[in-house]
């Protein structure tokens, strides 16, 4: 197990190889020093240590860089010592934090066949009834501030979709490889950039008043957030995971076609001059990513190399659905929580100031700090901190304004 003294040190290095009022693409602080004497904050801040591992494995620019010469910067952020320091964190990190999350998909996968699998998962994804996050926000009177931070906590994944599932691409592996590479540029919008859907999402974004800076809110990202950005990139950014991360594909297609919509209707009935088309376009084209992935991806796969691949394909399924299940759950579970402060006159819902933001503040720290006010993800601010005490494991707060 990773201890807090070897998280602490990390943030110290991390926070020197940042530098300076860091543009947020280049920010590679972590929350180590406030959070590792607290059960909950030490593992948000590995969840943050391994997520920070994870995004300096690929190329990321600012939009404009502060603190000097542009060369020296890119030097420093990528500095290869300080990148192999933080390697060798990385697998015990992922052993401890998603490591039993794989362990408990692989049991549920043991044995299963998966044409079997693929036959009972499409048509039960696509007849289920709206997701559950967007049918609660129809009845919410507060669905602004709920949406808001389902943006902000998804932005850590989505602001740079579909590099995770690049590092999965690369190399050498026979027909599978060319199918997976289609559905690749297509996520990139199929070089047309203002398509690559990041950037629409960003434009999503920028609908509801966010910053759509790449990273811009990591304060804000809670547990249950970089739990979801980290188990994805696990699958990713380790070879040895291939048949899981075409069962990430498979489970993630499927899921986000109908998915995405249940957000389309919803952004068009109640935000109608929000851009929405992140998720039309999801809506359409992952209906193709889904055959693909069955037809020209799994299926010569498990023709190739036997049943046990199949098998390892159904864990990287159910991995996702659980990974994804979780997230969700834990998004309604916040924002009820906080309509319940809300009700009690203990919290105001408004957009993240990201220049208010200070210390880190997990529920479990919450009730000896008093009546100071924290920033509740994209929702708003709760106006006594002793109100996050209620809030379920994961949740994420940052103290606010003067005294923050
Ligand atoms: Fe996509
Ligand atoms: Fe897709």
């Amino acid at each position: 197990m990773i201890g807090a003294d070897q998280i602490t040190e990390a943030g110290v290095r991390l926070a020197a190889r940042a530098g300076r009022d860091p543009p947020p693409a280049w920010d590679l602080r972590v929350d180590a020093e406030g959070l590792a004497g607290d059960i909950q904050g030490l593992r948000h801040a590995k969840h943050q240590v391994l997520m920070r591992a994870y995004q300096a494995r690929y190329m990321l620019l600012p939009d404009e860089t502060r603190g000097g010469s542009i060369v020296e910067r890119l030097q420093r952020h990528y500095d290869p010592t300080e990148m192999a320091a933080l390697e060798v964190l990385r697998h015990g990190l992922e052993a401890e934090l998603i490591g039993p999350l794989v362990d408990a998909a692989r049991r549920a996968a043991a044995g299963r066949n998966l044409d079997a699998y693929v036959q009972a998962l499409l048509p039960a994804l696509r007849d289920q009834p709206e997701n559950p996050f967007t049918a609660w926000l129809r009845t919410s009177p507060h669905a602004e501030a709920h949406y808001r931070n389902f943006l902000v906590q998804s932005s850590a994944d989505l602001l740079a979709e579909a590099s995770a599932s690049a590092m999965g691409v690369i190399g050498e592996f026979g027909p599978a490889q060319s199918a997976l590479f289609r559905i690749l540029i297509d996520e990139f919008g199929y070089g047309a950039h203002s398509k690559k859907h990041s950037v629409l999402y960003r434009a999503t974004l920028r609908g509801f008043g966010l910053d759509d800076a790449y990273n811009a809110y990591w304060p804000l990202f809670d547990t249950a957030a970089l739990e979801l950005h980290n188990a994805i990139h696990h699958l990713f950014q380790n070879p040895r995971n291939f048949f899981l991360q075409v069962g990430f594909l498979l489970f993630a297609e499927t899921a986000y076609q109908r998915s995405t919509a249940d957000h389309f209707r919803y952004l068009r009935e109640f935000h109608p001059d929000v851009d929405a088309r992140y998720f039309s376009e999801h809506a359409h084209i992952d209906l193709h990513h889904t055959r693909m992935v069955i037809e020209e991806v799994a299926a010569p796969l498990v023709a190739a190399h036997g049943p046990e691949a199949g098998a390892e394909i159904v864990a990287g399924a159910e991995f996702t659905r659980a990974a994804f299940d979780a997230a969700g759950a834990h998004m309604l579970a916040v924002g009820r929580a906080f309509d319940i402060a809300a009700v009690c006159g203990k919290a105001i819902y408004a957009a993240p100031e990201l220049d208010r933001l200070g210390a880190a503040v997990t529920p479990e720290m919450a009730l000896p700090l008093g009546a100071v006010p924290l920033q509740i993800g994209g929702i708003g601010m709760l106006t006594d901190a002793r109100a996050f005490a209620i809030f379920p494991a994961g949740a994420y707060g940052r103290r606010l304004g003067v005294d923050a």
